[in-house]
């Protein structure tokens, strides 16, 4: 990694084609997709400073990516590649200027820059005083920013919404703009506004006749259908640069000047990107939801639906050879992902390789066996009521868990005719963990085969 950003070249908000933040569909693999497809900036999805303080930076030599690791429960509050460096963004919800320029130094080296929320109308946003809260807080809206200008040498930037008054409005981005700010992202929407209401373009073209800086018009995504339409928005809204959101997460081949790509070839080349980045399986369906859309009736849709391992949903697509190859590959090369994190690893700032034993005595059946509670529809099907089930049946005592939990992750045992069963595997949640251990007790006693067992659970090296 370089020692100082001022030996980088310095991101500028001109004429630009920009990815919005969005949570959830801003991970990496979208971001990768956007930049395939033209756009020139990316904004990652909004990450609360907290969070991000309370996380561990690593170089993940596997993926070639950066990692910063939530110590509490091992998950990827944010990963990034040097590929998107020099044009990504990270958003951050904060309320206060010494958290925000702490979390700002953290990433300095590994973003090209950073911008606010300062439009998230959201009640968690509002509650913490982040968001939307801080339009009607310009006194602690500038502090911020000032902080985090004075703090780090890449841009800083906030994306707001439009006031109800136009004056009022121009007078809170001549504020803004005063801290120091490279650019200000404007959605032509106000608080109480819906996607569905016309977008003050207007408004837009009378703020970037106002301000010096550069104003990204958002806020487009309702009527925009083709690569043109993102150049008519410009237009009419006479900002330096145009960010989408909806349009892009629909289909993001949107950026692209030659014009739409077909939905299926969005949705592959999405996929690759997501088993490049080993993106978790839960949010790579939620963004290939938000592309399918209405078609998740479709029989694709379906199939695609009951899909729960990245592997399973690749397979919609004809990838699943890659998916498991790439797999192999990755766990060949020691990759340490979030089915192998112990709350060992996560207590060491260094060395990742330290793992916890899960149960001390020596005497447990293991397996490593992630439960799938989607495999379920009943509860009667669930492993701890299969379980308990065949205790009775068997005039044997109640299973008994024993279930540990460290930070904010649960690992269980189970005890059956004098025998303990468990999996290594470290759930988030108490509930899980126990169905995890069930199961893995329910394939011992041979109460379940192997082909049940890997249904209702994925299994683990
Ligand atoms: C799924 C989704 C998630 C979003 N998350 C964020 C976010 O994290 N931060 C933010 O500033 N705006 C967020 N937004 C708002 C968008 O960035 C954007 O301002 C809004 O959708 C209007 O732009 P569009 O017409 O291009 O969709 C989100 C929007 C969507 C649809």
């Amino acid at each position: 990694m370089e020692e100082k950003s001022t030996a980088r070249k310095r991101l500028d908000y001109e004429d630009k084609l920009i990815l919005a933040p969005m949570v959830r569909i801003g991970t990496l693999p979208m971001r990768l997709l956007a930049l395939d497809y033209g756009a020139d900036i990316v904004y990652t999805e909004e990450l609360i400073d907290r969070k991000l303080l309370r996380s561990i930076r690593r170089e993940n030599d596997v993926l070639g990516t950066v990692d910063y690791i939530d110590k509490t429960d091992g998950t990827v509050a944010f990963r990034t590649c040097p590929r998107e460096r020099e044009h990504v963004v990270l958003q951050i919800g904060t309320s206060d200027p010494a958290r925000a320029a702490q979390v700002a130094r953290m990433v300095e080296n590994d973003v090209a820059g950073i911008d606010v929320n300062m439009g998230c109308p959201k009640k968690f946003s509002i509650l913490g005083g982040m968001g939307a809260s801080l339009l009607n807080e310009p006194q602690k809206a500038t502090d911020i920013l000032r902080k985090l200008v004075e703090t780090v040498s890449i841009p800083v930037t906030c994306k707001i919404r439009v006031l109800p008054d136009l004056e009022e409005t121009l007078g809170l981005c001549d504020a803004l703009a005063s801290t120091g700010i490279a650019a200000i992202a404007v959605h032509g929407r106000t608080i109480e506004e819906r996607p569905q209401h016309p977008n003050r373009n207007h408004v837009l073209k009378q703020i970037s006749a106002r301000l010096s800086i550069p104003v990204i018009a958002n806020g487009g995504s309702k009527d925009i259908q083709k690569h043109s339409d993102i150049l008519r928005f410009k237009k009419e809204t006479g900002c330096s640069s145009v960010m989408l959101a909806r349009a892009a997460e629909w289909n993001c081949s949107i950026f692209r000047k030659e014009g739409l790509l077909p939905m299926e070839d969005v949705i592959k080349s999405y996929l690759k990107h997501a088993i490049n980045c080993d993106n978790p399986p839960s949010n790579t369906k939620y963004c290939v939801q938000n592309i399918l859309r209405e078609l998740q009736e479709s029989p694709l849709g379906r199939r695609f639906l009951d899909a729960q391992t990245l592997e399973q949903i690749c397979q919609v697509w004809g990838l699943n050879d890659y998916c498991r190859s790439k797999s192999k590959e990755f766990r060949d090369r020691g990759l340490l992902g979030r089915f192998q994190i112990t709350p060992g690893i996560l207590d060491k700032d260094n060395g990742v390789s330290y793992k916890r034993k899960i149960h001390e005595e020596e005497d447990v059946s293991l397996m490593r066996c992630a439960f799938l509670r989607n495999s379920y529809v009943t509860d009667s099907e669930l492993p701890k009521t299969r379980l308990l089930k065949w205790t009775k049946e068997n005039h044997k005592k109640i299973p008994i868990y024993d279930t540990r939990q460290e930070n904010k992750l649960f690992c269980s045992v189970v005890t059956v005719d004098g025998r303990k069963y468990g999996s290594s595997f470290w759930e988030k949640n108490k509930k899980w963990a126990e169905q995890g251990a069930a199961l893995v007790c329910l394939y011992f006693l041979g109460i379940i085969d192997e082909k049940s067992l890997a249904a209702g659970g994925n299994i683990l090296s």
